[in-house]
């Protein structure tokens, strides 16, 4: 029984129906034109997905998802019950062939490993999509994944599927519908609220522990309008611009690492043991 089952009207078939859609939509090689190709008809959950988190995705709905959130208080828990809490999240579709949530972490992470990457980014790709536990927490899936954007301020023309913001009701404030909205210029992105989802949440999580490279692949990961089309520029600073390239870096192993070979936990398990203690304390507050 998938989460879907859990929450009555979730129009993906699971998360990672919308990973599927992002992979196909930036398909490494496509142009710029090509990618635009995604409509309704075409994918029909997504797109009513989409249509869901642009119409509920208000500022006021944001502060109170922080505010729910961000103070961390659903408990202790190592990175490993973490993941199995996360992995209880199973999906519909054939069980030979999916991946299960902690081998599709496993495969970023490992890719991350075979490239040589540093040991704090293979931390963070192991890490970076634990945040999908807000769905097993109660939360629909538009407000835990999809494409991020800043809410509070103009959507720009690069959110994928910006025309269902027609309904949204933060339309009618004027003050949101400027280009800085309730935002100075340049007043970097950590100052940004960002449209609720998994990103911010595990971002929130390892704060205290991680660097800025890190916390940036985890809390901008999937804000596609930034890193894949360069919007939002005048929200930042020399900083966020120069973190741009490690979310990027981070981007290629989010997007194409998936494949069907699964990672051997049980000898894997010494490595990540490990890695987190070098890290991160043994539990952390989720
Ligand atoms: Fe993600
Ligand atoms: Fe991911």
């Amino acid at each position: 029984m998938g989460v879907s089952a859990v929450l009555p009207d979730q129009p993906l078939r699971d998360l990672d129906e919308w990973d599927d859609f992002l992979e196909g939509r930036y398909k490494e090689g496509k142009s710029e034109e090509e990618f635009r190709v995604y409509d309704a008809t075409a994918t029909p959950g997504v797109a009513e997905f989409y249509r869901q988190n642009h119409e509920n995705m208000t500022v006021d709905y944001v502060l109170a998802k922080e505010a729910e959130y961000f103070s961390l208080k659903k408990g202790q828990k190592t990175v490993w019950e973490a993941a199995d809490f996360l992995n209880t999240l199973v999906d519909d579709s054939d069980p030979d062939t999916d991946l299960t949530q902690i081998e599709h972490l496993l495969q970023t992470s490992e890719a991350m490993r075979r490239d040589g990457c540093p040991r704090w980014m293979i931390l963070t790709g192991f890490i970076h999509d634990l945040g999908k536990c807000l769905c097993l927490y109660g939360e629909p899936q538009w407000g835990v994944v999809g494409d991020t954007f800043p809410v509070g301020c103009a959507w720009s023309k690069d959110i994928v599927f910006h025309e269902y913001f027609a309904k949204n009701p933060d339309r009618l404030v004027p003050e949101y519908q400027t280009e800085y909205g309730i935002y100075a210029p340049n007043c970097g992105l950590e100052n940004v609220h960002m449209s609720f989802g998994h990103d911010g949440y595990i971002a929130q999580v390892m704060k205290p522990y991680l660097r800025d490279e890190s916390l940036y692949m985890l809390r901008f990961h999937s804000f596609y309008p930034w890193h894949k089309h360069g919007a939002y520029d005048y929200l930042c600073t020399e900083k966020d611009r120069s973190m741009l390239q490690w979310v990027l870096k981070f981007n290629q192993y989010d997007l194409y690492s998936k494949g069907h070979t699964k990672p051997n936990l049980k000898e894997l398990k010494p490595y990540y043991d490990d890695l987190f203690a070098e890290f991160l304390p043994p539990t952390l507050a989720w």
